[in-house]
């Protein structure tokens, strides 16, 4: 047998115990080890019942995703739970934490389910472009029907035990010690004689009509946008009406269609890329001996705007007492407004409960004294982005707070380096781009100057784990990795268009088509055109563009059209409404515009719109790239996808330029590089990646060892 899984008698019941960690994923050995246990309660007379259970936190975070690109090793997991249900003894599953995709399939083919009460299951398979392929499409439907096990396969998410119990996915739910409470039930199965039930022999209940899979689809619209493995899902459950086998061949087929789908393949991408981006240990060695980071349980916020208040609220959702220090008063009030509300909302949406939301508000504390925040483990910054007011802030922090502490600021356009050189620690200074609404978006951006010490960095990685938050690390430079991509490649490029002659409405549909949540134009004027126009400036004191830059959005800011806030901006707002109008007067100014610069309108098509908007990101891409900027290619995806809406089932924009492929990529740059001149210089690394026939994959594999 296998060391990840253990089998030991306890009376009459065989114990099966999985160790596979960190999540118990079942890897080929854990596969073997289960067959082989199984088969040796076999040859025992004396054991009556299984119990399988698992050591750590969590049950199985399902199949090993690490082996999808492997050919597979048998036994596969079908074939394991098709020897467990065909076990001529009862055999029991016992869930704690969580039992996700072909964990929770496991459990499924198991005869008995019994779950902790904190337990949750689910099937996320859909998440990474796959439908569940080992029984789970047949086996969920005959046990909680057709069409509750297409909500959650569709939704991905998990349900807690008593849901799951609500359901009939479980027997039985217990909150004391799982163990114990399973090997009494697998006893009693013994005393009862209550024999193996196997789930494929139960037939599947209730309908699933065309309304019903319309009504699924649209629950879960917004996830799905632009998305295939839901039509696969689809098949395999209706198939589940079938007799099981067929059901099950189906499913086969379908899961391995699903597998090599270029969707899974990205979606893939991200999540592994999502991991390693939190790992500090990539980044250099010394950072990697970083020493165990001091516990943070307070922390304080300097500055009670908006972004303030949404950082202070994350950090009280992460369980830090939080400070929130403003010099003006009605700017505290505000903040406790905006504090107040934002958990109202939670509480009106069922996302927290009453107390808890009233826990995180007392949590949070403001105060006009600024040497208050002194005791703090970690103080973050979020003043208005002006390099006096901000130096002054960290300096006087950097007077009264211990040197070991970390001070972050909140910027995302100022220098770090340069905020830095005003305390007399820069060692322990970085940036923390914090992304609207702070408290719920899921990037944060941290930016290290040549000399963030590995302490500081190891300190922001931890906070960014509390916090729940994907972090990237990019190096000091103009608008970091995001902001620069988006400034110097996508945003500006969508205005070119629209100097071109293209439409705000067009540019922005096309680019929606395409997956983007939302398009360059609505992003502007829902966060404030004059938010970009006094970032630029900042931005500019660095370092310069040539024009034309943003010519439009800085004349809608001239003209007090600030976007959704003053009701005008790339659109019109009627009466405080969202809903983006056209505005024949932007169109006459866009017109004016264009023909001071000499430049041409003409009809432009929604496909040049995406290709021109898309290939200017994956080109400046490269560049933060090859300038060190971004570690890695997986990086700028996972800044793109958590933070900037780029279709995460296009695995971000250097995945997706290594599925349209380089030479391909690059002849498009150089054929509008002729055509629109400097913002199309090819970036060298697409040069060199094309003319070696290689892919931003290759190049990150290869950077482990440069
Ligand atoms: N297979 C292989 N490795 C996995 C894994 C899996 N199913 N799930 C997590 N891991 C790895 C991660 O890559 C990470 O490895 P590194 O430390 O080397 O980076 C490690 O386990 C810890 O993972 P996290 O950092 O994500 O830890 P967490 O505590 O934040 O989250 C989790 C734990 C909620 C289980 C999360 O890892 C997760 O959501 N995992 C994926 C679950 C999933 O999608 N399961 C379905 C798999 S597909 C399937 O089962 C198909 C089928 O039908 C047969």
């Amino acid at each position: 047998m296998t060391e990840v899984v253990t089998f030991d008698e306890v009376g009459p019941v065989g114990l099966i115990r999985i160790h596979n960690p960190p999540v118990n994923a079942i890897s080929h050995s854990v596969r073997l080890g289960l067959v082989d246990a199984i088969a040796q309660a076999e040859r025992h007379s004396g054991i009556r019942a299984l119990l399988i259970l698992s050591s750590g936190d969590l049950f199985s975070a399902g199949a090993d995703i690490a082996e999808f690109d492997q050919p597979l090793g048998e036994p596969s997991l079908q074939q394991v739970e098709f020897r467990i249900e065909a076990c001529p003894i009862p055999v029991v599953a016992a869930i704690q934490g969580l039992a996700l995709g072909g964990g929770l399939e496991l459990a499924m083919a198991c005869h008995y389910r019994i779950t902790h009460k904190n337990a949750r299951l689910g099937m996320p398979e859909i998440t990474l472009g796959i439908i569940p392929g080992a029984g789970g499409t047949q086996r969920l439907p005959r046990l909680i029907g057709a069409r509750a096990a297409l909500g959650m396969i569709l939704s991905g998410t998990p349900v807690s035990a008593l849901d799951a119990k609500a359901r009939g996915l479980v027997d039985e739910v217990v909150e004391d010690d799982l163990r114990e409470a399973a090997l009494r039930f697998s006893n009693h199965l013994v005393q009862e004689k209550l024999g193996p039930r196997p789930t494929c022999k139960r037939t599947v209940t209730g309908d699933l009509d065309d309304a019903e899979i319309g009504a699924a689809l649209l629950a879960h619209a917004r996830a799905l946008k632009g998305r295939t493995t839901q039509n696969l899902v689809i098949e395999a459950i209706k198939a589940s009406r079938l007799p099981f086998s067929q059901g099950i061949a189906i499913e086969t087929t379908l899961a391995q269609k699903s597998l090599v789908s270029r969707e899974s393949l990205a979606l893939r991408h991200v999540f592994f890329a999502e991991r390693e981006s939190a790992k500090l240990s990539r980044l250099s060695s010394a950072d990697a001996k970083q020493a165990q980071p001091p516990a943070i349980q307070r922390a304080a916020v300097i500055g009670a705007g908006t972004m303030g208040s949404g950082i202070a609220i994350a950090l009280a959702d992460a369980g830090l007492d939080v400070l929130i220090h403003d010099n003006d008063p009605a700017a505290l009030t505000r903040s406790r407004e905006i504090v107040q509300s934002t958990y109202a909302s939670s509480v009106k949406r069922g996302r927290l409960t009453q107390n808890v939301a009233e826990d995180r508000i007392h949590r949070i504390r403001s105060t006009e004294a600024r040497t208050e925040v002194a005791d703090a483990d970690l103080v973050i910054e979020a003043v208005f982005e002006n390099m006096e007011l901000k130096k002054d802030v960290l300096s006087t922090l950097d007077s009264v707070l211990p040197p070991e502490r970390l001070l972050a600021t909140n910027t995302s356009t100022l220098s770090v380096t340069e905020l830095a050189r005003a305390t007399s620690h820069p060692e322990r200074v970085l940036g923390m781009h914090f992304f609207v609404p702070a408290h719920a978006s899921k990037l944060l951006e941290i930016v290290r100057t040549d000399h963030t010490s590995p302490e500081t960095l190891s300190t922001a990685f931890r906070v960014a784990k509390l916090l729940k938050k994907v972090p990237v690390v990019s190096r000091d430079a103009f608008g970091f990795i995001g902001n620069r991509m988006m400034l110097d490649g996508y945003f500006r490029e969508a205005e070119q268009l629209l100097l071109e002659g293209a439409t705000p409405a067009q540019v922005d549909a096309a680019l929606e088509n395409f997956g983007f949540a939302m398009g360059p134009q609505r992003v502007s004027d829902l966060g404030g055109n004059d938010v970009g126009t006094k970032a630029r400036v900042q931005l500019f004191k660095h370092e310069n563009r040539p024009g034309p830059y943003f010519v439009i959005a800085d004349r809608l800011t001239e003209m007090g059209w600030l976007g959704q806030k003053t009701g005008r901006g790339f659109y019109r707002y009627e009466n405080g409404s969202r809903e983006a109008m056209p505005d024949p007067e932007v169109i006459s100014l866009i017109e004016k515009l264009a023909s001071e610069r000499g430049i041409e309108q003409r009809e432009i098509n929604d496909e040049e719109i995406v290709e021109r908007c898309i290939l200017s990101l994956i080109n400046v891409g490269a560049m933060v790239l090859e300038e060190g900027i971004a570690a890695c290619a997986g990086d700028i995806d996972v800044v793109w996808t958590s933070g900037y809406g780029f279709p995460r089932h296009l695995g971000g924009p250097m995945f997706h330029a290594d599925t349209l492929g380089l030479s391909h990529v690059l002849q498009r740059i150089r054929l509008y590089h002729k055509k629109l001149g400097y913002y199309w210089r090819p970036a060298e690394l697409i040069e060199r990646l094309a003319a070696a026939d290689s892919t931003f994959e290759e190049w990150d594999e290869s950077s482990v060892s440069r």
